[in-house]
């Protein structure tokens, strides 16, 4: 096997993602952090410093399944210990198969302080892959969102009481691939010579080189300034050359649609899993997805906008802006026109049209039709002693100070979480979705708990999710929740409004050309069902990929096949710290 081997220091940087400067965590000195670009098959090796002074942390691999390495998935609390301040940790895990991916930080909301980079695998043989006959090149692009409030004072709020429970916000700016443009009008950036004029005229003297008008120059024109950290990305073009875009968003909160400007797009590829081909003008993409499109560039030798805008949500936040280039245009072209406009960002039903277009390529695996355990996840907002919380049937999660998989290996659950009882399987069917929480009847106001314990789940068991979504605190509103699951891909079998009735709706699934993908998302007031074989042995965290809406407690845990986890080889210092390190050392089987 090829090893692909890297050595990363994370640390804290100062950085100007969007022209504007902040704190963030970077790796090996940059944000983004490096591309990290390999085979099916490969094993992939990274050695992480801890260089952040104050907290430890982990980083995750979105989408890789850790087939046999359980440990390296890199969830705090769940697979592994956070590494220490000044420790490191090598990662090593097999790219088990070709697609679009990311890794980010799984520790507090690392993620949203920018601990994030592409991860991008490509087939064993290439020139095999499904498509591969069909372009000449490839594009990439990560998205994200930025938010000037750091994630100390973010998660500060979330976790504060009564009036002090803050939310966070729409954030500031949308990245692509870490760049964005913050307040910089369209009427600035489309004018250079405009652009040139107002940098002259701000309040600063030329010449003057303080901090205080370097800031000023930067945030009137950030995105001429030569070598700008926010100046937009160029995506160069071949005229009448097709590219495979791959776009994966790792956004704290944001829902995105992107659009290039008088360019159709071939979805392709969804979360790693090639899909029937469909030809679009612009697609939605919700946090912790991923998406492969054809793009031809057949247009008239020039520059277009590449525009990426916030739905699902009343956006605050600009369109973040690229520009795809012909490499036969004139040098200093600036696209024509006004960028793309976002489609109205409440208008569901076309998100639901595009998300219900993605089906399985016709030689993708199908699903097993015998299910053995079928899990019903009521998703609510509610009031806990003064905080807001998410809650899955009725229990909001919190992680516990010692690894899920370090207890179970040490055989310690009983000190280390709540093992006495599982997780419930279902809710009380005479709760109304259509209802805040509290104007439940009197049966169905069930109190919220918090915990820490898990669903266990059997090895090789076949298990049926069905998310149910369910009105929010405030009367007539419900949110989209993208739904993540770590160690599978699973197959999405159907979507509907309302509550989800077993037998009647079941019998309409789709299990014909079902899209397997690692995350799926929950409609407002609706239901969204999926399968997957657990036949990987590890603890999964499966979870709402809003980076808030996790911190508030919106997701599960599947301690998986546990009744295995002896075979694995699982090095000590992944999952010894809390009680491991003191409690069970002297029980530690031989490795
Ligand atoms: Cu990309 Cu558990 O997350
Ligand atoms: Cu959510």
């Amino acid at each position: 096997v090829t090893r692909r081997s890297f050595t990363w220091d994370v640390e804290y940087i100062m950085w100007a993602p969007d022209c504007q400067q902040s704190v963030m965590i970077g790796i090996n000195g940059k944000f983004p952090g490096p591309t990290i670009t390999a085979n099916a098959g490969d094993l992939i090796r990274v050695e992480v410093t801890n260089s952040l002074h104050t907290e430890g942390l982990v980083i995750h691999w979105h989408g890789i399944k850790q087939i046999g390495t359980p440990w390296a998935d890199g969830t705090a609390s769940i697979s592994q210990c956070p590494i220490n301040s000044g420790e490191n940790f090598t990662y090593e895990f097999v790219a088990d198969k070709p697609g679009t991916f990311f890794y980010h930080g799984h520790f507090g909301m690392q993620r949203a302080a920018g601990l994030y980079g592409s991860l991008i695998v490509n087939g064993m043989d290439r020139q095999k892959e499904p498509f591969a006959g069909e372009y000449n090149g490839e594009l990439s692009m990560l998205l994200s969102d930025w938010y000037h409030e750091n994630v100390y004072a973010q998660s500060a709020g979330l976790d504060g009481k009564d009036k002090h429970w803050q939310w966070v916000g729409e954030p500031q700016t949308i990245l692509i691939n870490g760049r964005g443009q913050f307040g910089c009008s369209l009427g600035i950036t489309r004018d250079r010579r405009a652009c040139d004029r107002r940098k002259k005229d701000a309040l600063c003297q030329e010449g003057d080189k303080s901090e205080r008008c370097e800031l000023i120059r930067r945030s009137e024109c950030g995105p001429f300034c030569e070598g700008s950290q926010c100046s937009p990305v160029v995506f160069d073009v071949e005229p009448g050359k097709t590219y495979r875009l791959r776009i994966a968003s790792t956004t704290s909160l944001s829902a995105l649609n992107v659009q290039i400007q008088g360019h159709k797009l071939t979805v392709v590829e969804a979360d790693g899993n090639f899909v029937e081909p469909f030809v679009v003008d612009d697609i939605d993409i919700y946090s912790g997805e991923s998406y492969s499109v054809l793009l031809k560039a057949d247009q008239r030798p020039s520059s277009y906008w590449i525009s990426v805008g916030v739905r699902g949500r009343r956006p605050k936040t600009q369109p973040a802006l690229a520009i795809l280039k012909y490499t036969n245009s004139k040098p200093d072209s600036w696209p024509a026109g006004m960028p793309p406009e976002t489609p109205a960002w409440d208008n569901v039903t076309r998100s639901k049209e595009f998300t219900y277009r993605i089906k399985a390529r016709e030689k993708t695996a199908r699903p097993p039709t015998t299910v053995d355990r079928r899990l019903t996840m009521l998703n609510t907002q509610n009031m806990f002693k003064g905080h807001i919380k998410w809650a899955i049937n009725h229990v909001t999660l919190s992680l516990p100070a010692t690894p899920y998989l370090g207890a179970y290996f040490y055989g310690i659950e009983a000190i280390a979480f709540d093992s006495s009882t599982e997780s419930p399987d279902t809710y009380d069917r005479t709760y109304d979705i259509q209802k805040p929480p509290d104007g439940q009847a009197p049966a169905a106001k069930v109190p919220t708990t918090v915990s820490d314990r898990v669903f266990k789940i059997a090895h090789g068991a076949v298990v049926d999710v069905v998310l149910q979504n369910a009105n929010a605190l405030e009367a007539g509103v419900s949110e989209s929740h993208p739904w993540h699951l770590h160690g599978h891909d699973f197959w999405v079998l159907g979507y509907g409004d309302g509550v989800y009735e077993h037998g009647r709706d079941s019998k309409a699934l789709n299990t014909e050309s079902p899209p397997l993908r690692n995350t799926v998302v929950l409609f407002p007031h609706g239901w969204t069902v999926l399968r997957y074989v657990a036949d990987n042995p590890g603890v999964w965290a499966f979870h709402c990929h809003i980076e808030p809406h996790l911190h508030l407690g919106m997701g599960v845990i599947f301690a998986e096949g546990m009744e295995k986890l002896r075979e694995l080889n699982v090095p000590r210092e992944a999952i010894t710290c809390g009680e491991a390190k003191t409690a069970t050392l002297p029980l530690a089987p031989a490795m």
